[in-house]
């Protein structure tokens, strides 16, 4: 429980639930070397983004004492960040505290399934438990 404050920001970077947005660029730019004209769409692809390894070392190991953790599950820090961020993570603070006692006795049982909405948001809409033998 000590953990859980990592532990809810490492699961939004390992998930980035919103996998992509757009925008229009406002004026000829660059970015990294490619060039940008004004009124081309840019798509963003956070869940990349939260494994950039110049931001995140060894972005593919789920580590939840990860310190920084400069994700952007919610957005950059731009005019569109995601402006539930605040409660959603309370949210997620709450669900895992109520979950974390029972985590213990239960284990996977059978095939998750995962829906990525029109490459919007992805979520799981199948994940079948069941409490492990021998367990009280
Ligand atoms: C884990 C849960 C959530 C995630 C991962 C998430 C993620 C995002 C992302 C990536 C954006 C776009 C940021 C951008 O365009 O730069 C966004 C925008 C937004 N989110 Fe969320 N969100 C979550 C929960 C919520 C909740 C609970 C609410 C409302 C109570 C909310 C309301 C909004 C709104 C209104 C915007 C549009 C902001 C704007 O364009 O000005 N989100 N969110």
């Amino acid at each position: 429980p000590t953990l859980l404050d990592g532990a809810v920001d490492e699961i939004l970077r390992w998930t980035s639930v919103a996998v992509v947005m757009a925008r229009t660029a406002m004026k000829d730019t660059e970015i990294r070397g490619q060039k940008i004209r004004k009124g081309e769409t840019v798509a963003m692809f956070f869940p990349a983004a939260n494994r950039d390894p110049d931001t995140f070392p060894d972005p593919y190991r789920f580590d939840i004492t990860r310190s920084p953790n400069r994700h952007i599950a919610f957005g950059g820090n731009g005019e569109h960040r995601c402006i539930g961020a605040a409660l959603a993570k309370t949210e997620l603070r709450a669900m895992f505290r109520a979950l974390l006692p029972v985590l213990p006795a239960l284990e996977l049982h059978g095939d998750s399934k995962m829906l990525v909405l029109r490459l919007l948001i992805s979520e799981f809409v199948q994940l079948p438990v069941r409490r492990k033998e021998g367990l009280a």
